[in-house]
């Protein structure tokens, strides 16, 4: 198979969609569309997003030290679309979107509650990478619906989760193999 050259640009995909939460209960309080995420860190567990310093995002997590990551169903989809056009500055994402906010357990950015998964982070790390700021970040707490949670972990084929590249969402679907099965039964 021959290659092209094509655009350089950010190419890595899929990327997950998440959504961003930043303030507070009783204060401003936002939500964000977040495409580039990743985990970086297990030990201590660590996350880092990237976001560009014009998004009111960036005020509020700077300002608090804190976000929480909330992990979209497929049902979310229009809200997960709507919260990366519209700017927390002219709206409240919350009310628009028929989200309820609840206190996180450990931040003071609330969480999504109709989002399955809820994710607490505390920055610890603020890196300038062009365009974008990384908040580096620190996962204090963890809190998932209880139907999804097996042996301590979130089953995530009890979500419908949604990928994201090149400008197009999808729907994650089949479970294709298990971490470590093209060498089980061969390594020592
Ligand atoms: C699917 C999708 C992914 C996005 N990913 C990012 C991202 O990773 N970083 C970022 O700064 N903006 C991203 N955006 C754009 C912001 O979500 C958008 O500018 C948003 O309106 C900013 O909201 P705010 O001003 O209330 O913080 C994304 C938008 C969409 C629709």
């Amino acid at each position: 198979m021959s290659k092209s050259i094509v655009r350089t640009s950010p190419s890595v995909a899929p990327a997950p969609v998440v959504l961003v939460t930043s303030g507070s209960m009783d204060g401003p309080r936002n939500i964000i569309t977040i495409a580039w995420a990743t985990n970086c860190s297990a030990e201590p567990p660590m996350t880092c997003i990237a976001v560009r310093p014009s998004r009111y995002s960036h005020d509020l997590i700077s300002a608090a030290g804190d976000f929480t990551i909330n992990i979209p169903r497929v049902s979310h989809l229009k809200e997960v679309d709507y919260c990366g056009q519209v700017s927390g500055r002219q709206s409240d994402k919350f009310s628009d979107c028929g989200f309820t906010a609840g206190p996180s357990q450990k931040v003071k950015a609330p969480s999504i509650v109709e989002c399955p998964v809820n994710i607490e982070c505390v920055v610890r790390n603020t890196v300038k990478a062009g365009t974008h700021h990384l908040f580096v970040a620190e996962i204090v707490a963890v809190n998932a619906d209880s139907d999804l949670i097996v042996d301590g972990k979130v089953d995530f084929s009890r979500v419908n989760l949604i990928a994201y590249a090149q400008n197009h969402y999808y729907e994650l679907g089949r479970d294709i193999g298990v971490y470590g099965f093209s060498t089980r039964g061969k390594r020592a």
